[in-house]
């Protein structure tokens, strides 16, 4: 067991609606951290989980996940991340990154993402291939051009980095990124992609939590 895992779940769900935090609305009578909490505690590899909190909930957020360390977040995922990774022991060597709301995301896809970066990748994300045919519009909506998809993917989390290399790239970070494989891209690091999954989805919309309703139905633990 070498991995911490950060949990970004401090955001509002604004997408989903709903008026609780997105962290803490239920799939099938539990919210979706602990679906999420769950499924990293079963990957072999993972020796700390941290949560960073939405602020009021801190409290509930210790209650729901008894054996994860619970920080508050931020105003963004980006200071949410730095606010978990800043209490990650110096004796961990891999930190992975994992959206709360990607509740589902099996212990496998974990174990993958992890040992890709013990094999010696600067960063590591889940990747699967584009679907849909993709264009560029101009800002009246009309079509400039239709995007070459083949070498297109749709980038999940976990995300997996070691220890130094995500330190380093929150602390040079000058924008706001919306993966932190992004902030590691700007460090001039190769960023390695392992197989996503269906699994993995982030639950963003209300259709979403539909699909993941479905999804878990096919995929109990
Ligand atoms: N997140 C966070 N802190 C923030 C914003 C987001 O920890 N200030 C987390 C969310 O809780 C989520 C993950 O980052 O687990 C991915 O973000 P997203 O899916 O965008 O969630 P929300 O920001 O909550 O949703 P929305 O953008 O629709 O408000
Ligand atoms: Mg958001």
């Amino acid at each position: 067991k070498d991995v911490a895992v950060l949990v970004p779940a401090a955001g509002m769900g604004v997408r989903l609606g709903g008026g609780t935090p997105k962290a803490l609305r239920e799939l099938a009578g539990e919210p979706l951290l602990v679906h999420a909490c769950r499924r990293l505690g079963l990957a072999p590899s993972v020796a700390m989980i941290v949560i960073a909190a939405p602020p009021d909930d801190v409290a509930a957020v210790r209650a729901l996940v008894p054996g994860a360390t619970v920080v508050p977040g931020g105003a963004t995922r980006q200071q949410s991340v730095a606010a978990a990774l800043a209490v990650v022991p110096e004796s961990i060597e891999v930190v992975l990154v994992h959206d709360a709301a990607r509740a589902l995301t099996p212990p496998e896809l974990v174990e993958a993402v992890a040992a890709a970066v013990r094999a010696g990748a600067a960063a590591v994300v889940p990747a699967l291939p584009v679907v849909d045919t993709i264009k560029r519009v101009d800002a009246g909506e009309h079509v400039l051009e239709t995007v070459d998809r083949a070498p297109l993917r749709v980038i999940q989390t976990p995300q997996g980095f070691p220890r130094q290399t995500l330190v380093r790239a929150h602390a040079e970070a000058v924008d706001e990124h919306t993966d932190d494989a992004g902030m590691v891209e700007r460090l001039g690091h190769k960023v390695h992609c392992v197989p996503g999954s269906d699994l993995a989805l982030k639950i963003t919309r209300p259709l979403d939590l539909l699909i993941a309703e479905s999804l878990l139905a096919a995929h109990p633990l």
